[in-house]
């Protein structure tokens, strides 16, 4: 087992979400306000080829709207709230989220950017990403480290994709099973983390220590209870996802 060199950073999974509903404006302020190190959202393209934070094919359990996500435009879904009763929010787009976290000036928070795959639009989707990366000036970072991006997939194609345009950007495999994350795939495409389920990393711990034998850092998902977060601790995962940014902060400090 690694000794852990530091707690892992801390990641807002679509937001503050335990407190705010998922990729809203909201949920986003409050995670920057809770002290997370970063933020998760995913990212959907509209038929007029907007970047959106929309988790599922649809709409309609998120919004007051139905429908695919693919099948409407920007404008047709900002009709939509993805609010709570009494406080309305219109959909993030992407570019509403990348001025909210390069904005924000307390620490260097990084957004973690997941893309989903099949769909519609193919690798459109990583093209929009990057383009739009590109546009905030942070598609080619110094290093992995000093990067405010990660882009992230359960497709290793659409890692491949960025590795392959934007190699200096930090790419997160995700994977539900060990063999495939431990195995060849993500040297294969090029990946510079594997991210595995907290249930798959207490069933697999080795694979945090099997990542890091190839050059490879480990982000963890989804991390909400107390006994998941103390042992990404212990294992030395290097980002942790969670619905709970400002309770994990608060448990990582405790445990010193
Ligand atoms: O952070 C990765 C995690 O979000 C993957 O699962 O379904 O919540 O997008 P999902
Ligand atoms: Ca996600």
């Amino acid at each position: 087992m690694t000794s852990a060199i530091r707690p892992p950073f801390v990641v807002a999974h679509r937001g503050s979400s335990a407190e705010r509903k998922e990729h809203t404006l909201a949920a986003y302020e409050l995670a920057l306000a809770d002290g997370a190190d970063g933020v998760e959202c995913d990212v959907r393209l509209t038929k007029d080829g907007k970047l959106v934070c929309i988790h599922d094919r649809t709409v309609n359990r998120t919004s007051t709207g139905t429908g695919l996500v693919s099948e409407m435009t920007l404008d047709e879904i900002a009709d939509f709230d993805f609010g709570e009763p009494g406080v309305p929010a219109a959909v993030l787009t992407l570019g509403d989220l990348l001025t909210l976290v390069l904005d924000w000036r307390s620490r260097p928070t990084k957004i973690f950017i997941e893309t989903k795959h099949p769909v519609r639009y193919g690798s459109l989707v990583e093209a929009k990403v990057l383009a739009e990366l590109q546009r905030f000036g942070i598609a080619s970072p110094a290093s992995a480290d000093h990067s405010r991006a990660v882009v992230m997939s359960f497709s290793a194609t659409a890692v491949w994709r960025i590795r392959r345009s934007a190699p200096l950007l930090p790419t997160v495999l995700l994977g539900e099973s060990s063999r495939y994350l431990g195995g060849s795939a993500a040297t294969t495409v090029g990946a510079t983390a594997v991210g595995p389920s907290v249930k798959t990393l207490r069933e697999h711990p080795e694979l945090v220590d099997r990542a890091a034998a190839a050059g490879r850092s480990t982000y963890c998902w989804t991390v909400d209870e107390p006994d998941d977060v103390k042992l990404c601790r212990e294992l030395g995962v290097s980002w942790i996802a969670t619905n709970h940014p400002a309770r994990t902060k608060a448990l990582l400090a405790q445990a010193g």
